[in-house]
């Protein structure tokens, strides 16, 4: 038997075995378990979950998937309404339903009633204001931009390509494709709009690892004892740096982008400059060690020379003494061996 055909038949034995004892090990009563979904007891979705067709799918095929989800937004946090009702508390689904609802299911309703609110669609610019209850920022520049002001595209025709599966945004949404590949952008945008989309998209791609390589260069500069209140505060913060880009280039305006990716560009060249710097005279002070230990070297050799002398000196001095007639005091101790 080889060593390698050994491994595997250990590992046959092995692997039954632990899986055995894995389903052994006792589980959370099955109650408990239940409860690890956080939604078990929300209303919107335990309704919403077993309605046939569209509200199905939104909950079980794309929100679940969505970034929302993971960030424990519910259903409730962007269409309102009462997500704490529970069934029993009804006579029938429709009273449940109209009380979870709010009893109001026309079109965009006004967003902050002290009763509460539920909107259930969103077009246009009234989708910024639906989604910007959250993201402020975003809404503004987005309102601002030849987008939020011609009312489309949509924050949902770039982030959720019509479904509620919202993922993590990348550069990706700045589709350069042309009409006939299907390219998102091109639907609206001809060739010449669509060089300036590249642009953006280069400019976005390009500040991205910038941002990130000249963290790396700061977190290098301040193993080697460097330390810049100034710089810091960017290299510290690289997240939030990244996200005023992202939020800033909803603007969709050239010249705001192009500012910030300048003023981003500036910190990193100084980082650069730092960098190559502080590298300079950790060389040089590498040089200068090796120079001092070089110094010792040398230094400790001669003490060496000295001591062979002084050792060879001695003994021919002791061996002089040894001849000469003692003086009967303070005989060395060594002289008679
Ligand atoms: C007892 C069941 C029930 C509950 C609870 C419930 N809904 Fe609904 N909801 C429905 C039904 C039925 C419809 C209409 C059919 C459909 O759209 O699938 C609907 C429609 C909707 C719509 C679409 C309205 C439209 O104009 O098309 C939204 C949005 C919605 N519900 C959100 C919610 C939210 C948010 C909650 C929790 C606060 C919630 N629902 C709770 C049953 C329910
Ligand atoms: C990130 C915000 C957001 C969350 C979270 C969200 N929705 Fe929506 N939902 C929207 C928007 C925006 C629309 C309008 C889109 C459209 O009609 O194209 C919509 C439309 C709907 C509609 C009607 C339109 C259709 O496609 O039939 C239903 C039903 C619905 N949502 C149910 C839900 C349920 C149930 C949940 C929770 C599982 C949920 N939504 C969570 C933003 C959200
Ligand atoms: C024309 C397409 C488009 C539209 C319209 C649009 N976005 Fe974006 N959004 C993007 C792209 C592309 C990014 C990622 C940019 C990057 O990675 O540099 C992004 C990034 C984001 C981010 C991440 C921000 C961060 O802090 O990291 C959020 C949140 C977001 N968008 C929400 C929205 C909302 C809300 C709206 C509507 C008010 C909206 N977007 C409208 C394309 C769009
Ligand atoms: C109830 C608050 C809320 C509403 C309303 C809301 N979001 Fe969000 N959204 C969040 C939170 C929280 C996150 C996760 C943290 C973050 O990335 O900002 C998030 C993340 C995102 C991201 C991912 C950002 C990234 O990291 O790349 C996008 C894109 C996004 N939302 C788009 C939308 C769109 C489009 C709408 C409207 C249809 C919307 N959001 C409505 C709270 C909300
Ligand atoms: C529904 C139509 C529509 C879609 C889809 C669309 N845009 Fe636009 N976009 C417009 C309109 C309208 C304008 C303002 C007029 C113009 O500059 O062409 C505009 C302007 C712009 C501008 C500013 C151009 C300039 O010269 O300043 C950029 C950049 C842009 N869009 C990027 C995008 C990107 C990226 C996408 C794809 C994610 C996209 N657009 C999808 C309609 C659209």
């Amino acid at each position: 038997m080889t060593p390698l055909s050994v491994t595997a038949c250990v590992l046959l034995l092995f692997v039954p075995g632990q899986r055995a004892r894995e389903s052994d090990q006792p589980g959370p009563p099955p109650e408990q378990q239940s409860t690890a979904d956080p939604y078990a007891a929300n209303a919107c979705v335990t309704c919403h979950r077993n309605l046939a067709g569209r509200s199905a799918e939104i909950v079980d095929l794309e929100w679940v998937n969505s970034v929302h989800y993971e960030n424990s937004v519910g259903c409730d946090g962007c269409h309102g309404g009462d997500a704490s009702l529970q069934r029993e508390q009804f006579p029938s689904e429709e009273a449940f339903k109209q009380a979870a609802h709010l009893a109001r299911n026309p079109e965009f309703l006004s967003l902050h009633g002290d009763e509460g609110w539920f909107v259930s669609r969103a077009r246009g610019r009234s989708m910024s204001y639906f989604c910007g209850r959250c993201h402020t920022e975003i809404m503004e520049k987005h309102l601002g931009s030849p987008h939020g002001d011609f009312g489309d595209p949509s924050c949902l025709y770039c982030h959720g390509q019509g479904t509620h599966a919202i993922k993590h945004a990348t550069t990706d949404i700045i589709d350069p494709r042309p009409r006939t590949e299907a390219g998102r952008c091109s639907l609206c945008h001809q060739a010449s709009t669509m060089s300036v989309l590249v642009d953006i998209k280069k400019v976005l791609d390009q500040t991205a690892e910038r941002i990130d390589s000249s963290a790396a260069s700061f977190l290098e500069l301040e193993k080697m004892g460097y330390r810049n209140l100034a710089l810091g505060e960017m290299h510290h913060h690289t997240a939030e740096t990244h996200s005023r880009l992202r939020r800033v280039f909803h603007s969709f305006n050239m010249r705001d982008i192009n500012e910030l990716a300048r003023s981003i560009e500036s910190v990193a060249k100084q980082t650069e400059y730092a960098h190559e710097l502080v590298a300079a005279l950790h060389k040089a002070r590498r040089n200068q060690t090796l120079v001092s230990i070089g110094a010792v070297v040398f230094l400790l050799a001669f003490a060496g020379m000295l001591g062979y002398y002084k050792h060879a000196f001695c003994e021919q001095y002791d061996r002089s003494e040894a001849i000469l007639p003692s003086t009967g005091r303070g005989e060395r101790p060594g002289s008679d061996r």
